[in-house]
């Protein structure tokens, strides 16, 4: 389907998976919150919120996520015909979609997914994604620097620009992601999860590296041996035992924060 950029907004029309709808605004507070209240409305699958700027982006862990225009703010509707215990592997779909979407627009860019789906290059983030279920709908709300980075020393990132690739365009990043999203659950609808979790390691930042998981316990060392079969982070301590992951901040061993 071909889309206009949406009401108010400037741009090329750009092609959606059939049955998805673009819905651009200039600013919001959030995308996911404004994809929340249109989902609770009763928005369709693939129902998309893209907006320029946000003035309350969200990040995980109640953390804020810093949104100036210029930079990709998306947040999507879906209904997956899937039990809702399974959606969280929806994560690891997206963050690949995503991950993918920006090689395919700038490929000399060496990034990698970071448990459970950020995208880094090097130590330095440049994409991350929020999952929040309203119980009927799942929203996927990605946040990707383009033009900027926020400048925070304890939790470095980076930005398209920095790496020559200012001039990707949110519109022309949406297209690919989207087109690679309903791709991506297709496949984990039809292969599994197994299909999704092979292709998410590849592209694994740390894997079989030793490194740090925060929890809100306190924290865990060892190294990252694999991803289970439901996508739980599986750390091997020094004596070769086995803890699995559901949630937590991953970090490399020599970095204090990422
Ligand atoms: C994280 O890494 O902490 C997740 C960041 C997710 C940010 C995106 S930007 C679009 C969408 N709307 C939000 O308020 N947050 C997500």
């Amino acid at each position: 389907m071909t889309v206009g950029a949406g009401a108010g907004a400037a741009g090329p029309a750009i092609r959606l998976p059939g049955g998805w709808h673009l819905d651009h605004r200039a600013s919001v507070d959030s995308t996911n919150e404004v994809a929340k209240t249109l989902a609770e409305a009763g928005a369709a699958h693939g129902t998309i919120l893209l907006a320029d700027q946000q003035t309350a982006g969200r990040g995980r862990h109640g953390r804020g996520w810093t949104s100036p225009p210029g930079n990709f703010y998306a947040s999507i509707v879906l209904r997956p015909m899937a039990p809702v215990r399974d959606w969280p592997q929806i994560g690891f779909v997206a963050g690949l979609a995503l991950i993918e979407a920006v090689l395919a627009v700038a490929p000399d860019v060496d990034c990698r997914l970071k448990w459970p789906n950020d995208i880094l290059v090097g130590d330095r983030k440049l994409a991350g994604l929020l999952l929040e279920s309203t119980g009927e709908a799942l929203i996927v709300g990605s946040g990707l620097n383009i033009a900027s980075a926020p400048d925070d020393p304890d939790r470095p990132a980076i930005d398209l620009a920095a790496l020559d690739h200012g001039d990707i365009s949110p519109a022309e990043l949406l297209e690919v992601y989207a087109t690679g999203l309903e791709a991506g659950l297709d496949r984990w609808q039809t292969a599994g999860f197994a299909a999704i979790r092979a292709l998410w390691l590849d592209r694994a930042r740390a894997l079989g590296q030793p490194i740090r998981v925060r929890l809100p316990g306190g924290e865990l060392t060892g190294r990252f041996a694999d991803l289970d079969a439901t996508g739980a982070l599986i750390l091997e301590d020094r004596h070769g035992g086995l803890r699995t992951i559901t949630a937590g901040d991953v970090f490399p061993m020599e970095a204090a924060c990422s």
